[in-house]
Formats: structure tokens, C-alpha cells, sequence
């Protein structure tokens, strides 16, 4: 939505996408070529390159920089986002409970919420739900502002974020689904790229985060679109056997531990009608990175609130796509290079 923004707020916002697109774009590659030229063989293991960068780089001022700075903008996005918001909380509030919506949201108040969801995702204040507008605050401030530029996280500087969601979706392999789930939905910005790859298919988003599904439901009467969002874990849809034929993931498994990606993947299997597909767009593991470029993904886990970005960029996912039963399992970068990195598989007819 257009947020009502006083011009501190504003020019405070453009402010820290600025700083992040000069840490990313022009610190950052900097200190990557520092570290290249002075270690030419690369060790492979993630301990021994976080040591070799570490070391490398210690005394270097564009990569300490860049470091700062990183985590600087990520903290400082919630100091400015939070008292915009509520500068323009009469209009956001109008606009979210606008009513004349064609499709559904289903929010459930005792919604089981697993332990690692709370886990203070983002630098956010309390987690994904950690304010009553974190939908607003991370959409269209915390993004449209300060991350959009690039340069941040998996996204180099220039790349757009929603071209790489359309292409995600594009990886599908065919273009007649019916029935296509999006299992982490959030405010819906896959889903609204979804529904321009598949015009004509009913939609389905489930997600734990009430903000975000709210906020995904006020795009979706504002498109016109008859989305069904619902409130639920995904490990547990509670969405009957065999009603899709696609299921579509963006960016949720780096957000969540092993044991909950293994169960998750295992849900999108039983909702899977057979001869389903389900495709899947992520950060590429560490292994298919170089060395500097893998330690830059690692110092999320520590640095901005990404808890479980390590143990999932080590996770054999293919394999976890074949034992939660899937067939014909593919992983490859979109576009031939690390970002996004697709992984898919099949449910035999
Ligand atoms: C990074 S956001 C991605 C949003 C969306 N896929 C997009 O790209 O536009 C991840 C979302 O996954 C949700 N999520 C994390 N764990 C979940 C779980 N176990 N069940 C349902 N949603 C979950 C979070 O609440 C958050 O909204």
C-alpha cells in the first residue's frame, strides 16, 4: 500500500537503502577481490573459509565496512519503520479491513506456533508477528526502501527481487495447474508473481505469521484476485489428500530447521494430487559458492537474524525431496547462475 509517510521517515528509509547499496555493491566486491587475489586455492569446508576471510580481511576497511553497515541497516530499518507505521496507522488499518475481498482469510487465534518460529527472524522487533503491522513494516518499508536496491543477504546489488520470483514460478514445469498451494505465503509477494505465471489456477497460501497473511489478503481484494489464505503451520495444512497439482515454495526453508523441512516437504507430498509437481526457489548451498562468497551468505546466520540459514544451506534437499517421496529430482541455478536456486521434483502418477 501507498504509506502515508512524513519526509524524515521517507528520507530516513532512502537513507539506509542507499548505505546498503554501496555496502553491497561497491565495499563488498572490494573486499571479494582482495580476498581473491590473496588466496588463489580456496579452501572448501565452511570453518576453514570463515577462518581464511577472517583472517584475510581483518585489517581491511571496505569489508569491516561493509560488515557494519550490514548490520547496521538491518537493526535500523525497524528504529524507522516502527513510528512511520504509526504516523499512518488510521489509513494502513482502513486499508487492511477494507472489506469486498473475492477471496478468503482464515486466521485461527489457537493456531499452534512452533518454538523456532519465535526465533527473532530479520533483526524484527519479536519475530514475524512482533508488531500488529510488521506486514506494512517489512513490505512496503523495511523492502520497498531499504532491500529492493539489492546488495543485501542472497540478492547482489541491482537484482530485482520480484523478477526472481516470477522466474521462480516459471520453473515450473507445466502451465496448466489448477490447484497450486504456496506453503510460508507471507505477504504474499511470490503469490502475486504466481498468479500472473498461472492466470487461471485457484490459489491456496497458508502461513503462520497473522500479519502477513493479513496484509497478503488486502493486495489480494486490491488485484481482485479470490486467493484462500489460511493460518496454519505448514508442516500441518490441515488441507485434504491428493488437492493440488502444484505446490510452489519461495524462500521458506531458510527460515525454517532440518526436522520442520523435512516435515513440510512431507505435507506438500500427501497434498500433492499424483503427477503433482513441486518446485521450490531458495539461496543455493554453500558448497556452490566461492569461498568468500559462502562466508558473506554464513555471517546471516550470526549477524542478521537468520537463525537457521546455515544448517539449511548445508542440507541435502534433493535428498530430502526423495525421501519425503518425491521422484525426478532436479536442482539447478535459474538462469545459470547460484540466484535463485531451483530445486524440484515430481509425484509419480
Ligand atoms: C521469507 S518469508 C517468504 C514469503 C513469501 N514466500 C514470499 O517470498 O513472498 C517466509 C515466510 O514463511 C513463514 N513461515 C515460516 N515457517 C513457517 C511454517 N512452519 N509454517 C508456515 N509458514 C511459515 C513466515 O511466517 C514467513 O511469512
Amino acid at each position: 500500500m501507498d504509506v502515508p509517510l512524513r519526509q524524515r521517515d521517507r528520507s530516513g528509509l532512502e537513507f539506509l537503502g542507499s548505505l546498503q547499496h554501496h555496502a553491497g555493491g561497491v565495499l563488498q566486491p572490494a573486499a571479494a577481490a582482495r580476498y581473491e587475489a590473496a588466496v588463489p586455492d580456496q579452501p572448501a569446508g565452511l570453518a576453514d573459509r570463515r577462518r581464511s576471510v577472517g583472517t584475510v580481511l581483518a585489517d581491511h576497511g571496505p569489508w569491516l565496512f561493509d560488515r557494519f553497515l550490514t548490520r547496521w541497516v538491518a537493526e535500523e530499518i525497524y528504529v524507522r519503520a516502527l513510528p512511520a507505521v504509526e504516523h499512518g496507522r488510521e489509513r494502513i488499518d482502513a486499508w487492511l479491513n477494507a472489506g469486498g475481498a473475492p477471496g478468503t482469510l482464515a486466521l485461527d487465534p489457537g493456531v499452534e506456533i512452533p518454538d523456532y518460529w519465535n526465533a527473532g527472524f530479520h533483526l524484527t522487533t519479536g519475530g514475524w508477528d512482533g508488531h500488529d503491522l510488521m506486514g506494512v513494516v517489512t513490505r512496503d518499508l523495511g523492502y520497498e526502501y531499504v532491500l529492493a536496491p539489492g546488495g543485501v543477504g542472497a540478492v547482489r546489488t541491482g537484482e530485482d527481487i520480484l523478477d526472481q520470483r516470477e522466474r521462480v514460478a516459471r520453473e515450473a514445469p507445466r502451465r496448466d495447474y489448477r490447484r497450486i498451494l504456496e506453503p510460508g505465503v507471507g505477504t504474499g509477494m511470490f503469490a502475486h508473481a504466481v498468479a500472473r505465471v498461472f492466470p487461471d489456477a485457484e490459489f491456496t497460501g497458508v502461513d503462520l505469521s497473522r500479519t502477513g497473511l493479513e496484509y497478503a489478503h488486502a493486495t489480494a481484494r486490491d488485484a481482485g484476485l479470490p486467493w484462500r489464505l489460511i493460518q496454519a503451520p505448514a508442516e500441518r495444512t490441515g488441507l485434504p489428500d491428493a488437492s493440488f497439482d502444484l505446490a510452489a515454495v519461495y524462500i521458506l526453508f531458510h527460515e525454517t530447521p532440518p526436522k520442520a523441512t523435512a516435515a513440510i516437504l512431507r505435507e506438500l507430498f500427501r497434498v500433492l494430487e499424483p503427477g503433482g509437481d513441486l518446485v521450490i526457489g531458495d539461496v543455493a548451498p554453500y558448497d556452490r559458492h566461492p569461498a568468500f562468497r559462502a562466508v558473506v551468505l554464513d555471517w546471516e546466520t550470526e549477524h542478521r537474524g537468520e537463525p537457521f540459514w546455515r544448517s539449511a544451506l548445508q542440507l541435502d534437499l534433493p535428498g530430502l525431496l526423495r525421501e519425503a517421496g518425491f521422484t525426478d529430482v532436479e536442482a539447478y541455478g535459474a538462469g545459470g547462475g547460484t540466484y535463485p536456486w531451483i530445486t524440484r521434483g515430481h509425484k509419480a502418477a
